[in-house]
């Protein structure tokens, strides 16, 4: 069986150094805002050429958190693109804000010529996703950012050690957003989640609302006492102490891996350039780090069906839009007058890119312990089922 995702392989590779981290956690008695929150906060932004990093529990809060201390209110409108997972629209809704939906460009990012159409007064903030392990066009949304005074929070969720034009994921906008769900490029055994700036007064904000806007205060005695009064209302999202120490021993591998992934996303594209599939198109100003290597297809479903028959798992993200769910329908998109929310109709005709993509992506295995010979496996079948 030839998984799309599997995390074993590399716990075997990893597994004593891993057992040491835990037990030394274990023995320290120190389980929460410990030496290893602190060190990992300082190693993984510095890696992200970022000045500050805050470990929080996943990557959804590390988006509401964000935009609560970037101001972003209920009153607010965040701009973001509809071809996401869930969670960066649920990060949005949590903080209180609407949403407004831009469609996507031929490399499945955000269209950045489309979003300054989508920018009117409630407009307070934009989340590019870097998706699929893919980076946005940073330049032309910072310029937009800056001429609308509006912030920037960069969903880096897929794309830890990615580059646009040599600046890492999560140091060009005013934060970055990182998960360590098991399954990322960079992923925990269990959740996690992290937020990167370069603005000391934004980091005193995110650390103070991760944890229930508390601050150390004096009392009247004259002591301080350690962090137990709420100067702001906050929430609770910690990255702990054992996700902490395990993220440390996996970071020197982080380069590696996604030069692994590189390698992987050559040979599919050398492969499999001949037959019918559109391929991924990486932009000539990033360094794509493959999350997943994303490909399209009209017969996507009897594709993957003709797999999985052989034992070929593969995945598909996303099958639907967030702007066709039930959760989320009657948020509009770009300046639209398509009017979704009183028609039965669930398609939008200012987000056809992103709806005809839906329809035809699926995503080929796509890991650093993939090994060449489950990948000419798969590349095998494909081409099988295709020529
Ligand atoms: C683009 C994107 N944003 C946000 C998230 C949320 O991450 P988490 O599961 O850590 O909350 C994910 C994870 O699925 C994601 O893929």
């Amino acid at each position: 069986m030839i998984k799309v995702w599997d995390y074993k392989k590399e716990y075997q590779l990893l597994r004593d150094d891993i057992l040491e981290a835990v037990d030394n956690v274990f023995q320290s008695g120190i389980l929460i805002f410990g030496p290893n929150v602190e060190e990992f906060e300082k190693k993984f932004s510095s890696y992200h050429d970022s000045k500050f990093g805050i470990g929080v529990g996943n990557c959804t809060d590390a988006i509401t958190i964000s935009l609560k201390a970037l101001g972003v209110t209920s009153d607010s409108e965040v701009i973001t693109t509809s071809n996401t997972a869930v969670p960066t629209v649920t990060g949005i809704v949590n903080a209180g804000a609407s949403v407004r939906f831009v469609d996507i460009n031929e490399y499945s990012l955000i269209d950045v010529n489309k979003i300054e159409k989508a920018i009117n007064k409630k407009t307070k903030a934009i989340i590019p996703v870097h998706l699929y392990g893919q980076m946005c066009e940073m330049d032309k949304i910072m310029e937009l950012a800056s001429k609308y005074n509006l912030k920037v929070i960069e969903d880096c969720a897929q794309s830890h050690g990615a580059t646009y034009k040599g600046k890492k994921a999560g140091s060009i906008g005013d934060v970055g957003c990182f998960s360590f769900y098991p399954t990322k490029i960079f992923g925990a055994y269990g959740d996690g989640g992290f937020i990167t700036t370069n603005n000391e007064q934004i980091h005193d904000k995110i650390k103070r609302i991760r944890f229930l806007g508390m601050e150390k205060k004096k009392m009247s005695s004259g002591h301080w006492n350690g962090k137990y009064y709420a100067v702001e209302h906050g929430t609770n999202s910690r990255l702990d102490e054992v996700h902490a120490a395990i993220l440390l021993k996996k970071l020197k591998y982080l380069d590696e891996w996604i030069e692994r992934r590189r390698n992987l996303a050559t040979i599919y594209n050398k492969e499999l350039k001949n037959t019918s599939l559109e391929l991924p198109i990486e932009h000539p100003d990033n360094r794509h780090a493959y999350y997943i290597y994303v490909v399209k297809h009209n017969e996507r479903d009897k594709i993957m069906s003709e797999l999985t028959k052989k034992d070929i798992h593969l995945n598909i993200s996303y099958p639907w839009p967030i702007h066709i769910m039930d959760a989320y329908k009657h948020f509009e998109c770009e300046s639209c007058n398509c009017s979704r929310k009183n028609s039965k109709e669930d398609t939008c005709n200012l987000l056809t890119e992103t709806e005809i993509s839906s329809r035809k992506v699926f995503s080929l295995p796509m890991y650093p312990t993939l090994t060449d010979e489950e990948q000419n496996i798969v590349i095998k079948e494909i081409k099988n089922i295709l020529m």
